[in-house]
């Protein structure tokens, strides 16, 4: 959704579904990754990239026929800290040493500073106030 270039030529685009779905309002869901696998494994070697860009899904309540959810997928509610957090540390793993980590998370349902918590490493610079948030990490703590 975010992506000006859907196809831009520098970057690899990973999710672990690919899912097509047309909608009677028009509305259509695209996801059609480059590699499709978890980001609590990424599939790359250590040091790999120099920007990755985490944009995980933040809902943890949605019905099954919720819009958002079938476009941004949920988390699971009981394990969401530790997948989160998984999902972080491997960014981190495949980031060059002077890599930058761009982290990308909406308030609605979980709150940032929890999410902080459970990666246990704060972002250097960020939106601060906005409910979707961008926050910039290091790869060196
Ligand atoms: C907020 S959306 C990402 C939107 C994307 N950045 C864009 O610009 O279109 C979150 C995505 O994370 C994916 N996802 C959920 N769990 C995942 C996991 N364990 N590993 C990789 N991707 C996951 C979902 O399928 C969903 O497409």
């Amino acid at each position: 959704m975010f992506w000006y270039d859907k196809q831009e030529e520098h970057t690899t685009y990973m999710d672990i579904r690919r899912h097509h779905e047309e909608f009677p309002t028009g509305h259509v869901i695209d996801v059609d990754p480059d590699v499709q696998a978890d980001f609590r494994h990424i599939p790359f070697d250590d040091e790999t990239f120099d920007l990755v860009v985490f944009d995980p899904p933040h809902l943890i309540y949605a019905g099954p026929n919720s819009w958002l959810a079938k476009k941004y997928s949920k988390l699971d509610k009981e394990n969401w800290p530790t997948d989160l957090k998984r999902g972080f540390d491997e960014c981190r793993r495949v980031l060059k040493p002077s890599g930058v980590l761009l982290f990308k998370w909406n308030e609605d349902q979980i709150k940032f500073r929890d999410v902080i918590e459970a990666f246990d490493q704060r972002p250097i610079l960020g939106d601060k106030r906005s409910k979707t948030r961008w926050s910039v990490f290091l790869k060196e703590r």
